[in-house]
């Protein structure tokens, strides 16, 4: 059965943050110091995730799952729940290309400890990876990320390319005064690699509440940047995919963009989360959750687990409203969401 939501949208994709702890403090998503971690018990256990994802993929044809965090690499033992949620496959009578196969399983990381665990990671099933990006320069990296740590993740890319990761994609957030400078040299990179970097327009997301829709540097005018020194040509259609996609003329590979703020893509949104203590949110936006956790650890049945997911989706709205002024930031920042 598809879940569908009040808009005709079909849920195909759950983002999983397993963990809202992380090694980094970047500036547009959590305060430097002070931040409340969750308590060990409140976060779900990987058995409490893998029941909910194969609940997801068993009954609702979901066919892709992202894991997120926080930073999801700081979860011990990511690897053995990596390996779990990769033997989920999609019902054979799914409408999905997938159907009958493994899902899509993918993690969002900072790259710092990548190094270490590229290679296990891809043994225990991971397909795909996005690594974080946002400069290449280390001064600029310890102002972003309070951390010095550039090094780390430019050596967990590599990791990721050798150990077969494809695609591997780099996600950069840029920030009108802090890294709008580097748009190119982040290209070159890209190209460089041969990986996509996908850059994002900066999401009122952050913990601190600095977000101004001065500070947001819009996809147009990224992409004006590049295809000035680099010609680029669009890629067709991005279907659910969030990012619009742009093709070097001169073979150089893929670039791509992230208009979250200035060309929002709700309309083909396929996404639902949830959190690492198991609330259910069909928005990064949502005001609401629903309380999953409550219904795992209160013996419900999976029916009933469902039964609950249903109703969650039942209320998906058509989008967020950033830029008008019933526009309501949700509580939660971004590690305590999942990107
Ligand atoms: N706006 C846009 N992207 C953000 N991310 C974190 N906070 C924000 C924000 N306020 C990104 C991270 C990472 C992904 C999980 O979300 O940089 O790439
Ligand atoms: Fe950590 Fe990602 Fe938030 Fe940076 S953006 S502090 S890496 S969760």
């Amino acid at each position: 059965m598809q879940l569908i939501d009040p808009f005709g949208r079909t849920v195909r994709d759950l983002r999983i943050s397993i963990t809202d702890r992380c090694n980094f403090r970047c500036a547009y998503c959590m305060p430097e110091e002070g931040m409340a971690w969750l308590d060990r018990k409140e976060i779900l256990t990987f058995e409490e995730i893998s029941r909910l994802a194969s609940i997801c993929v068993g009954r609702f044809d979901v066919d892709s799952i992202r894991l997120t965090g926080g930073e999801p690499t700081v979860r011990a033992h990511l690897p053995v729940l990596v390996g779990k949620l990769s033997q989920l496959k999609v019902r054979s009578g799914a409408d999905s290309p997938r159907a009958g196969k493994k899902i899509d399983l993918a993690l969002t990381t900072n790259g710092a400890t990548l190094r270490l665990l590229a290679n296990e990671l891809k043994t225990a099933g991971l397909e795909r990876i996005n690594i974080s990006l946002d400069t290449l320069q280390s001064e600029k990296f310890f102002r972003i990320t309070r951390r010095d740590h550039l090094t780390n993740v430019l050596d967990g890319i590599d990791a990721a390319i050798h150990a077969g990761f494809s695609p591997v994609k780099i996600n950069a957030v840029i920030q009108r005064g802090v890294n709008d400078d580097e748009i190119l040299a982040l290209a070159r990179f890209g190209r460089e690699k041969q990986v996509e970097i996908r850059f994002i327009e900066f999401m009122p997301l952050d913990a601190q509440g600095e977000w101004r829709a001065n500070s947001v540097v819009g996809q147009d005018e990224i992409v004006a940047q590049i295809n000035q020194v680099f010609p680029l040509e669009q890629v067709a259609a991005r279907g659910a995919a969030p990012a619009d996609r742009w093709r070097y003329l001169d073979g150089g590979g893929t670039v791509g963009v992230i208009p979250s703020v200035t060309k929002p893509f709700c309309g083909d949104c396929d996404r639902v989360r949830l959190t690492a203590e198991g609330q259910f949110r069909t928005c990064l936006f949502s005001t609401t959750e629903f309380d999953l956790r409550a219904k795992l650890r209160g013996g419900a049945s999976d029916d009933a687990i469902a039964a609950e997911i249903e109703r969650a989706v039942g209320t998906k709205w058509a989008g967020h409203a950033i830029g008008n002024v019933t526009f309501v930031r949700p509580k939660r920042s971004m590690s305590q969401i999942g990107g």
